[in-house]
Parts: structure tokens; sequence; C-alpha cells
């Protein structure tokens, strides 16, 4: 691990496009800014980052999992989910900037389309005493309003490991990691302006179907499903508080 970690913090600089190379400049006494500051600009810098963070860490806190959804779209219209789940899409960040998440959202009719296609998929394949309780789950998510389907384009996964012959076996991993991200900050964004959402994964099942109904390119692979709608119920499992581990399991830090 750490053999390619040194690897990879070697052979970096030079796949930098030149153009980076060439505009940097070099860090002087100047750019170099104190870690603490006592200028009233800097004061107030450092009271609103405090608050913008308080506020992204309450969005943060907020978002969960909700399985009790309705058809309804609470205050917002299907142009503002657009807008939202298109401002995430465009600044959520990828590997090289490689831009490799692709999303379909599917509203009314199609939104029911969906979840009719993925009960028949299941319908062939789940053994018969387990169907009525799958056929209720997939019912619960087609009583949602809307669903937002994430893809990674494998043609620019494609290009950039030929692009970048180094990197070739991280680029498919690091487009699931900005895939995650964008699932998470539409997932955190919707619930912020007071829908629900639960987060599904019926791929690689229904990506035949789905590709074929939403004449979804070839090279975009599914890769979750967060259904939307007003809220019907409190948040996670019926009857089931989430819990959390201590950070003595989860965390460490040095220096601080
Ligand atoms: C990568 C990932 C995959 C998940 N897959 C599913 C899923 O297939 N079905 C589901 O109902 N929930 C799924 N979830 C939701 C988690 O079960 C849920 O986020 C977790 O229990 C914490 O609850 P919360 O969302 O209420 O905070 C997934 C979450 C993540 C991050």
């Amino acid at each position: 691990m750490n053999a390619l970690r040194t690897a990879l913090s070697r052979s970096r600089l030079p796949l930098l496009r030149s153009s980076a190379v060439i505009t940097a400049k070099p860090i002087t006494a100047a750019h170099r800014r104190p870690f603490a500051s006592t200028t009233p600009a800097a004061t107030a810098t450092a009271a609103m980052s405090k608050l913008s963070a308080d506020t992204v860490l309450e969005h943060v806190r907020n978002r969960r999992t909700y399985y009790g959804l309705t058809k309804s779209l609470g205050d917002l219209t299907p142009a503002r989910v657009e807008e939202i789940v298109k401002e995430s899409l465009k600044h959520v960040p990828s590997s090289f900037n490689s831009q490799s998440n692709r999303v379909v959202v599917l509203f009314g009719a199609h939104h029911d389309k969906l979840w009719d296609l993925t009960a028949e998929t299941l319908r062939a394949i789940v053994p018969a005493e387990q169907w009525p309780s799958t056929e209720q789950r997939i019912a619960g998510f087609k009583a949602g309003a809307a669903s937002v389907l994430f893809f990674e384009d494998d043609a620019v996964v494609r290009h950039m490991q030929e692009q970048f012959a180094i990197y070739a076996d991280r680029f498919a991993p690091w487009a699931g990691h900005s895939s995650a991200m964008l699932q998470l900050v539409v997932w955190t964004a919707l619930e912020a302006e007071g829908l629900g959402a639960n987060l599904q994964h019926y791929n690689p099942l229904i990506d035949d179907k789905v590709r074929k109904e939403w004449e979804v390119p070839e090279t975009w692979r599914l890769t979750a499903q967060l259904v939307v709608g007003a809220r019907n119920g409190g948040p996670g499992a019926p009857g089931q508080e989430k819990t959390f581990k201590p950070f003595s399991e989860t965390y460490k830090s040095y220096g601080a």
C-alpha cells in the first residue's frame, strides 16, 4: 500500500497538464496565511465559516432513510428537484475532473414504470414464499413520487485509463467514489427541502430494462436508485432507532 502511494505520488507530477505546471507560481511568504489572525476581516470570516459548517453538518445529521413516502413532492416542483440534481451533478468532484457521473430522473408515470419493471424482474427470480414481502417492499418504493437513477459512464473510465495508464486500476473505484459523493449530496439536499428519500440497489438486475425503457446509452452503468417523495412517517425501519459506534472505535487524531 505504501509502495503504491509512493509510486502514485512520484508519478503524479509528470502527469499534470503542462499548463498547470507552467502557471503555478512559487509560494512566497506573502502567499502564506497565518493559522490565526486577529484582524476584523479574519474574525468575521472565521465566524462565517463556523456558521456555515454548522449549517452543512445540520443537513448531514438530518439526512436519513425514509421508507414511508407519498406521491407528493411537498412544496417542491419537479423543476426544483431537477435544479437540485443538476447543480449537484455539476459541482460534485470527480478524479481529474473526469465527470463520470450520469443521472436520469423519473417523475410520475415514469417513476411508476421503474418500480413495475423492477417488480416484474424480481417476480421471475424470487422464491414464491418470499414474494409477498418483496412485492410489498417494491410497492413502497412505487408509492413515492420520483426516482433519481445514478450511473457511472464507463466510456469516461476507459478514456481516463488510456490517458493515464499508471492509474488504470484506480479510475473505476474513483468513479464509484464520485458517484457516492453525488448520491449523498442529492439525498441530503432533497431532504434539506423537506422531502424523504431512500437509497436502493436493484442494479444490475434491472439494467437492461432501464436502458431500453429510457434510452440510456450503452456505456452508462446503473449504480443506485434514490426513491423520493413527501414523508409519510419517521426515518429508518419501523421500531428501529439508529445506533452509532463510539468514536473510540472509528476515529483517531494526532497533533491537535
Ligand atoms: C452504500 C449504501 C448502500 C445502501 N443500500 C441500501 C439498499 O440497497 N436498500 C436500502 O433500503 N437502504 C440502503 N442503504 C441505506 C442504509 O441502510 C442507511 O443509510 C443506514 O442504515 C443508515 O440509516 P440512515 O440513512 O437513516 O442514516 C444504503 C446506504 C449506503 C450508504
